[in-house]
């Protein structure tokens, strides 16, 4: 299974290719000690892809929101992808217990697919939609302080001001 990241993923910007790029490459990592039996950094791989992945989620959020770009539905397949990513791998978590079971085995070899299939599925149907507007933006562009400034955006905690 070739799991490579490729231009042809990329959503018109810069931070958010980066952090698609990164969790192809812990996908790509899980692969790998999966199939070397490595439960122990195997479960270490597992929680750095859901730090990424939550991190990731705020990325997008921030950018949805400063370009006005609806993100509820958006965030509900996050949250579904995130569920389902944990209700597999519970089935991992037997590993330790169950090394032998024909369960266990199929799920080993068969999560960094699953988790492959997942990002394939978030990049390709929810994050697309966004390119054409990210494309009006510098490759490089960031939401920082200035930028939701410039954009009028008022941050949750950012004090109000006052109308006369
Ligand atoms: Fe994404």
């Amino acid at each position: 299974m070739d799991m490579t990241w490729t231009e042809q993923l990329s959503v018109g910007n810069a931070v958010i290719d980066s952090d698609h790029k990164n969790l192809i490459g812990l996908v790509n990592y899980i692969a790998c000690v999966a199939e070397a039996r490595d439960s122990f950094e195997l479960s270490r791989a597992l929680k750095l892809f859901k730090g990424c992945m939550n991190h990731h989620q705020v990325n997008e959020e921030q950018f949805a929101q400063a370009l006005n770009f609806p993100f509820a539905a958006h965030k509900v397949a996050h949250q579904n992808m995130e569920a389902e990513i944990d209700f597999t791998g519970i089935d991992l978590t037997r590993y330790e217990h169950e090394k032998n079971s024909i369960a266990t085995i199929f799920v080993m070899e068969h999560y960094a697919q699953f988790l492959w299939d997942c990002l394939i599925k978030h990049i390709t149907e929810e994050d697309m939609p966004m390119k054409a507007v990210l494309q009006t933006y510098p490759y490089d562009y960031k939401i920082d302080e200035t930028a939701y400034m410039q954009l009028g955006v008022v941050r949750a905690n950012q004090p109000q001001r006052r109308t006369a």
